[in-house]
Formats: C-alpha cells, sequence, structure tokens
C-alpha cells in the first residue's frame, strides 16, 4: 500500500467525530487499554493465561478479518490482529485483577473474564470488534507517540523493548513503529549513540489529535483520576494523613458535634476513605444503639482497607458500599444526616450535593468538612522550592500546578443552595497542614492524593516512576536544610451543614 494513502486512512479516521464518544464507551464498559497507567504495581501473566491468549487472540482475529466492517483497506494481517487482541485482553485483564481482586497473577479465568467483557462491549457497538481496534488504535499511538515526544530523542532498541513507556504489553511494538515509519510519523536516524527516534512534523500533527480525542472523551481525566489513592494500598493512610494533617482530629469531632447525629440514625458518609471519620473518630458509636452508618467509597484499595478495618475491629454497624458521590448507590430519602469529610473538592461538587440531598429524608441533614477554598502547596515555603520540577513541568504541557485544588470560596454553599438545603450554616475551621514529615506529605500529596496527577499522567510510565524517585529524594535533601517554621501553614477550612426542607 503506498505511503499516502495509509496515511490518508488513518487521518480520515482519527479525525472522525464519534471516535471521543466510542473510547467513552469502551472505557466505561471495562474495554481499558491503558493499564500501565497505573500506580507501580506489576501483575505476572501465568503460563496458563498465557495459552489461553494464544487460544483466544487468533479467533477474534478471524472474526474481524470475516466482519470485513470498516476500516476499508489496511492491511492488517492475521498476525498483526492476533497480537492486537493479544495486547489488549492482556491489558484489560491486567486491569481488572488490579482494580478488582488486587491479585498480583493474571490467571486464565481473568482472561476469560476479559474475553466475556470485551465481548459484551462488541455486541453493542455497530462497528463490532472493529470498534475494539479503532480504540486500540488512538491509545496505543498516542502512548508510543508521546513517548517519543516527550524523550524528543528515543533509542529504538529502548522503544521496541517498551521499556520507557509500556513495559508489560510489548506485542507490536515492531509493527507499530513500521506503521508509524510508513506514514512518515516517525523518522529514524543513525547518531553515535546508535539509532534514535523522533517524530516528524506530521507524528506530531497525529498526536495532538490524538490527545484531543483523549482530552474530549475524558480519557486523560480518567487515567489521572486511577492514579489517585491507590498507593494506600501499599502506605499506611491513617498515619499519614493524621501526620500531614496533624489537628485534622480535634477539628473533625468538632464539625461531628455540629450536626444533629442521634442514637438510633441512618447515617451516611461520603467518600469514607480508611474509616478514619466513621471507625476511628467514632462515628459509629455516635448512632448506637440501634442506628447504622453506610460508609461510601469509590477506591477499590480504600474499600478493601475500610472492610478489612470493620473486622478487625468487629464493628458491625458500619457498611461499605463502592461508589461515587455524584452517583449514590441508595434510594432517595433513605438517611438522616449524609455527610463528608475532605471529600467535596474530589468530586464534581454540585452533583455530589444534590446526590447527598437525595438520598437524605425529608427534615434531615446534609453536612461536609472542607479543605482550604484553595491549597496551595506553595503556601509552605518548603514546598515550594522542592515541587518546582513539577511545576515546570506543569508549565511545559501547558497544565495548570496542580489538580483539584481545593474549591474555589462560596461554590460548596452555592451548591447546598442549588440543592435546596436549607438553613445553611458554615464556621470556619483551621487546617494547619505540614511537610515536617516529607515523605507522608509526598505520599499525601504527589501520590496519594494525586494533586498533580494530570500532569503525571502525561509522562511515559517510567519517565513517571523515575520523575517521582527523584522528586522524593530532592525532598530528603531540603528538608534537611529547612527550619520548622519553613515546613507549614495555616490554611482555613469550613464546615458547612444545611437542612432537606421538611415534608
Ligand atoms: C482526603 S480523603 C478523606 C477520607 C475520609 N473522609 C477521611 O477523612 O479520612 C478523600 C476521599 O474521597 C474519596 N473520593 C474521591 N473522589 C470521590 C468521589 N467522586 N466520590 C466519593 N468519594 C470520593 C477518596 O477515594 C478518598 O477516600
Amino acid at each position: 500500500m503506498a505511503t499516502r494513502s495509509l496515511y490518508a486512512i488513518s487521518w480520515q479516521i482519527i479525525t472522525d467525530p464519534e471516535l471521543p464518544a466510542l473510547v467513552r464507551r469502551a472505557y466505561s464498559k471495562g474495554v481499558v487499554l491503558d493499564t500501565w497507567m497505573h500506580g507501580e504495581w506489576q501483575a505476572k501473566i501465568t503460563p496458563s493465561a498465557q495459552r489461553r491468549l494464544e487460544v483466544l487472540a487468533p479467533d477474534l482475529a478471524a472474526q474481524v478479518l470475516t466482519e470485513q466492517t470498516t476500516w476499508p483497506a489496511y492491511p492488517f494481517s492475521p498476525l498483526y490482529l492476533t497480537h492486537l487482541f493479544q495486547a489488549v485482553l492482556t491489558s484489560m485483564a491486567l486491569f481488572s485483577v488490579h482494580t478488582q481482586s488486587d491479585a498480583e497473577r493474571v490467571s486464565h479465568s481473568d482472561v476469560d473474564h476479559a474475553l466475556a467483557t470485551l465481548q459484551r462491549f462488541a455486541a453493542e457497538e455497530p462497528l463490532g470488534l472493529q470498534a475494539v481496534v479503532r480504540v486500540f488504535h488512538i491509545i496505543w499511538p498516542f502512548e508510543d507517540l508521546n513517548a517519543i515526544r516527550y524523550f524528543r530523542r528515543l533509542p529504538r532498541l529502548e522503544f521496541l523493548s517498551g521499556v520507557s513507556h509500556r513495559p508489560w504489553v510489548q506485542e507490536l511494538l515492531a509493527d507499530q513503529l513500521s506503521l508509524y515509519l510508513r506514514m512518515g510519523l516517525v523518522k529514524e536516524s543513525l547518531t553515535g549513540k546508535g539509532e534514535m527516534l523522533r517524530l516528524t512534523p506530521r507524528g506530531r500533527n497525529f498526536l495532538q489529535e490524538f490527545e484531543r480525542i483523549l482530552e474530549e472523551s475524558g480519557e486523560l481525566d480518567w487515567r489521572a483520576n486511577q492514579q489517585r489513592w491507590d498507593i494506600f494500598r501499599v502506605m499506611d493512610y491513617d498515619t499519614v494523613f493524621n501526620t500531614v494533617f496533624p489537628n485534622n482530629i480535634e477539628d473533625t469531632q468538632t464539625f461531628l458535634d455540629s450536626l444533629p447525629i442521634q442514637p438510633g440514625m441512618q447515617v451516611l458518609e461520603v467518600g469514607a476513605g480508611t474509616g478514619r471519620v466513621c471507625v476511628d473518630m467514632g462515628l459509629h458509636e455516635r448512632v448506637l444503639p440501634g442506628g447504622q452508618v453506610a460508609a461510601v467509597e469509590p477506591s477499590s484499595a480504600l474499600v478493601a482497607h475500610l472492610q478489612k478495618k470493620c473486622q478487625d475491629r468487629q464493628v458491625p454497624n458500619v457498611t461499605v458500599v463502592p461508589g461515587q458521590a455524584e452517583n449514590l448507590p441508595f434510594e432517595s430519602q433513605v438517611f438522616d444526616v449524609s455527610m463528608a469529610v475532605a471529600v467535596l473538592h474530589f468530586t464534581e461538587v454540585e452533583q455530589a450535593v444534590r446526590e447527598m440531598a437525595r438520598v437524605t429524608k425529608p427534615g434531615g441533614w446534609v453536612g461536609a468538612a472542607l479543605p482550604p477554598p484553595q491549597i496551595d502547596v506553595r503556601e509552605i515555603p518548603m514546598a515550594a522550592l522542592w515541587l518546582r520540577p513539577l511545576s515546570d513541568l506543569a508549565e511545559e504541557f501547558g497544565l495548570p500546578f496542580g489538580d483539584r485544588n481545593g474549591l474555589p470560596p462560596g461554590q460548596v454553599e452555592e451548591a447546598f443552595r442549588k440543592a435546596s438545603l436549607q438553613d445553611v450554616t458554615i464556621r470556619q475551621l483551621p487546617f494547619l497542614m505540614t511537610a515536617e514529615d516529607h515523605r507522608a506529605f509526598f505520599t499525601f500529596f504527589v501520590k496519594g492524593a494525586a494533586f498533580f496527577q494530570h500532569t503525571l499522567a502525561r509522562l511515559p510510565y517510567r519517565e513517571r516512576v523515575h520523575f517521582l524517585y527523584h522528586l522524593e529524594e530532592r525532598g530528603r535533601q531540603i528538608a534537611s536544610q529547612t527550619q520548622p517554621a519553613e515546613k507549614r501553614h495555616v490554611y482555613y477550612g469550613e464546615a458547612i451543614w444545611g437542612r432537606v426542607p421538611p415534608a
């Protein structure tokens, strides 16, 4: 096939205005292809899973070839498509064992589960399995071209091994590279350091289009959010949080005292995390005897943690429910009080408050403890110096410094009013934040709560791991040369509560 037509076909396909919606549907149904973005974790593909992949992938490839739907004249060989489906199933299985079972091995049955998810998605798509081929050809070239752009010149061998940008699923890198070369997206040149790859102006155009699609489909947001809280699988969230915010237990108790929580009540805690509030601070005891706390939490790592905490501490009246504030998994009007501590700034706040009001009984209360309206960690002099490489990187990518950087003043109050809550009351809460334990500070802001994740998510995988390592090391050095007074700052947050109109 002539280079020009291959380029033209691909350009026509990737500028199809339907693509962002296709990516969104795929991700919402579990067809997830950027596994390598998920933290510093990896799982082993067992030999039986490998054998299963080798059986399933050629069948899927054959099916695509017989369906002959779209992507006309694209020269996919059966072997290329076989490798493609092997990679897709592997990515999906890695993602699901990571997020759902926390297992470290991908087994035969995980691959079957991935296949079932893939087939369910394809069955609902007009393009059938071709839809998967399309999504693949957005996500993976984005990763490949983005890595080459980031490094400016990437050794060919490094690219082919996937070591910098996708270390787990290397199939097809050679095939993809030959496609990029034929399409004129990438150029090879021989330097003193061996063969190097770099992007051509055409390659930059393509990358820009991929970026636009991922932006519009919400995939870049999705991958940034996936990073959040995951690290608390391996780090002790409670210690980290209580170290970085040494006064928070006292402040949260003051907030709980302001809510009319009584024995026998049904209380909802949204974004319960590890259960610091519902278990450690005794919220569950405030509703005894007879009352219940429903603890909603989106992070599977934290859900597992909280379930174990409730079991270990023999807390029978807390039920952990996986879910999100914006779409609470409850009927309307079931709780006497719905509350959230240090959560609303991670949500789509109007929708979250509307949902909290919906699930609360008429005459019941909705409350939230909020961190400062704008947490700019650079108010802590040490953090300003320490995190400069992050702010430089954000600037290079044209992104703001910090995501979910607190909520603008008044926004939560406005959300309370829009949700028709009455008697809205607001009190200031002091919020001491300290980087005295620089490891805890780093774990919370950069890794766990992931305030910089949109920036970090743009880095090729291995580079992100290296960058974080160096940044943490830089923190250690700066901490040893910084006076205690320069390591902390008192911000002011708010406690807010309001009442659902009585029936
Ligand atoms: C700073 S932690 C606070 C946890 C707990 N409330 C506490 O005080 O220890 C924020 C929590 O909000 C959760 N979260 C993030 N986005 C959320 C959303 N859209 N809906 C509900 N919870 C969310 C996180 O997973 C995390 O557990």
